[in-house]
């Protein structure tokens, strides 16, 4: 049994000097992916479920086969909320195992949010469950949540006294980065992280990992980041290998749906396992 503690994991990788993959499913063959993958590169681990993942598959369904998948793998391997506004689905994922969450408060003014992170810190950590904390917001739309515009921001010594004040375990301020596919360069706030680091051990994850390069990754990491977030680069290849696979049974005439499931493991697996070498993290669990 392999089950760890996200904030755990990420702390051991702030302190090592890489970061751990976080990396969103969307379903049992994705999340049996990248489990997989970790396994392979010897990487540490976390799955990451959207709040719309947690309502189409169920929040039980979910926890049952991650409690079998991690359980037959050596690597440890976490399972975290992402970005969750809605209070009543926290308390629901706490109730089946999810080892964190990301409370996401970025659509609520700062007093607002400040006092509900703090309730859903408590209510987290009572049940030894781990807290990721946004009351930025980080632009782009994913699953659901969020938005293309850059709404709101605060100080790094603001983001850090809520922290503080709250007791949130990890970060997630807006560091350049959107969700999403880029429609124009963004400008990475490097520095941020590095100064938010002068002002807290807490570690920063970075979020919207698509689209950025290995040296993008690298200088995160440098800069203190210890868990990057990655969702539509594995949902490209994904439905690539979907499409790709339909594309050729057009073709040939034989339509095999488990062969499709395997042309999806591989093009998961492999996007997860290049994502590993980026974050330094193969090897880390060896
Ligand atoms: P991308 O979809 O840009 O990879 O971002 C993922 C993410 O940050 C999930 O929280």
């Amino acid at each position: 049994m392999t089950i760890a503690k996200t904030v755990d994991l990420v702390r051991a990788a702030r302190q090592a000097g890489y970061a751990v993959p976080a990396v969103n499913i969307v379903d049992d063959l994705s999340m049996r992916a990248i489990i997989a993958a970790a396994e392979q590169a010897q990487s540490p681990i976390i799955i990451q479920t959207s709040v719309k993942t947690v309502k189409s598959m169920g929040a039980e369904i979910i926890s049952g086969i991650f409690q079998h998948a991690a359980s037959n793998v050596s690597v440890p391997v976490a399972l975290h909320l992402d970005h969750c506004p809605d209070r009543a689905v926290i308390t629901q994922v706490i109730r089946h195992g999810w080892s964190s969450v990301l409370f996401d408060a970025s659509d609520r003014p700062l007093q607002q949010a400040w006092d509900e992170t703090r309730e859903v810190v408590a209510e987290c950590h009572a049940a030894g469950v781990g807290v990721e904390s946004e009351i930025e917001n980080i632009v782009g739309v994913e699953d659901g949540v969020g938005s293309d515009e850059a709404t709101h921001s605060y100080s790094n010594a603001k983001l850090v006294e809520v922290a503080q004040d709250t007791g949130t375990d990890l970060l997630a301020p807006a560091l350049g980065t959107a969700h999403g596919l880029y429609k124009a360069s963004p400008v990475l706030q490097y520095d941020r992280v590095a100064e938010l680091g002068r002002l807290t051990d807490k570690p920063v994850v970075l979020h919207g990992g698509t689209g950025l390069s290995p040296e993008d990754f690298q200088r995160f990491i440098d800069n203190g980041v210890a868990k990057i977030n990655i969702s539509t680069t594995v949902k490209l290849a994904y439905m690539h290998a979907a499409r790709d696979h339909i594309a050729k049974a057009e073709q040939t005439g034989k339509w095999e749906p488990v062969k499709m499931f395997d042309d999806i493991n591989a093009a998961v697996q492999a996007t997860v396992i290049e994502h590993i070498g980026e974050f330094g993290s193969k090897g880390a669990a060896a």
